[in-house]
C-alpha cells in the first residue's frame, strides 16, 4: 500500500473529541469514516438492548471478555481492507484498546492522531453532548477504566501526530489544517511496534 494513503487512527480520551476531529477529516480531506464504537451499538441493537452508557458498558465488556481486547479492529478489519483495497483513504474515530492498536498496525498500518483535551472540559462536553450524556463521575470512572484496563494510554502517548481540543470548533479545524501538512512526515517516522 502507498504509505500516504495509510488508514489514519483518531485516538484520545472519552469525550476529548475524537468524532468531531474524524468528523472534520471527513468532510474536509475526503476521508471515509470507520467507528468502532459502531461495532458495541450494532451488537446492542441485535441483543435488543436499550441503548445508553450502560449496555454500552456492559457489551464492550463482554465482547472483549469473549473475543478479546482487539475484538473491535479484528470485527471492523473487513471494512477497512474494503476501502483500504478500493484506494479510499479512512480515518478510524475511536480505536480503544492498547491490543487494537498492536493489531491494526501490523494487519493493516495506521497513523495515529490523538486528540487532547483538559478533563474539566471533557467533563462539560460529555454532561451536554446530545444522545450519550455522561455525568462527571461516570467520565472519571471511564478514565480509569480505560487507561488501567484497556491499554488506551499506549497509543495515545506514543501517536504520531497530536492536537489539543480546548477551543472552539473553527480553531480545532485551523489546528487539524496544521496538521494535515506535517501528515508526510508523521507518517515516515511512525511507529510499528513489534510483533507481541
Ligand atoms: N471544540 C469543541 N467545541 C464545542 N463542542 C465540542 C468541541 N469538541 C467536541 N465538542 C462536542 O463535545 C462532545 C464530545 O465530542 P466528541 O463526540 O467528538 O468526543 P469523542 O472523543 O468522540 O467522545 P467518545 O469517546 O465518547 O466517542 C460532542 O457533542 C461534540 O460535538
Ligand atoms: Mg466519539
Amino acid at each position: 500500500m502507498d504509505a500516504a494513503n495509510l488508514p489514519v487512527a483518531v485516538v484520545g480520551m472519552a469525550c476529548a473529541g475524537k468524532s468531531e476531529v474524524s468528523g472534520q477529516l471527513v468532510t474536509g480531506y475526503g476521508l471515509e469514516s470507520i467507528y468502532f464504537g459502531q461495532v458495541v451499538l450494532d451488537e446492542i441493537a441485535a441483543r435488543g438492548l436499550q441503548p445508553g452508557p450502560q449496555s454500552e458498558r456492559q457489551v464492550r465488556e463482554e465482547l472483549r471478555q469473549a473475543e478479546g481486547m482487539d475484538v473491535m479492529a479484528r470485527r471492523s478489519l473487513g471494512s477497512i481492507h474494503a476501502a483500504v483495497d478500493a484506494g479510499r483513504k479512512v480515518c478510524i474515530d475511536g480505536l480503544y484498546s492498547g491490543a487494537e492498536w498492536q493489531l491494526l498496525t501490523q494487519q493493516v498500518g495506521l497513523v495515529t492522531l490523538a486528540v487532547h483535551a483538559p478533563r474539566w472540559l471533557r467533563k462539560q462536553l460529555a454532561a451536554s453532548r446530545p444522545g450519550r450524556p455522561l455525568t462527571a463521575s461516570e467520565l472519571d470512572e471511564r478514565d480509569l477504566t480505560e487507561v488501567r484496563r484497556v491499554d488506551k494510554a499506549t497509543p495515545i502517548a506514543l501517536a504520531d501526530l497530536h492536537v489539543v481540543n480546548d477551543g472552539t470548533l473553527e480553531e480545532l479545524a485551523a489546528r487539524i489544517a496544521a496538521l494535515m501538512k506535517r501528515l508526510p512526515p508523521a507518517i515516515s517516522s511512525r511507529l510499528r511496534p513489534p510483533a507481541s
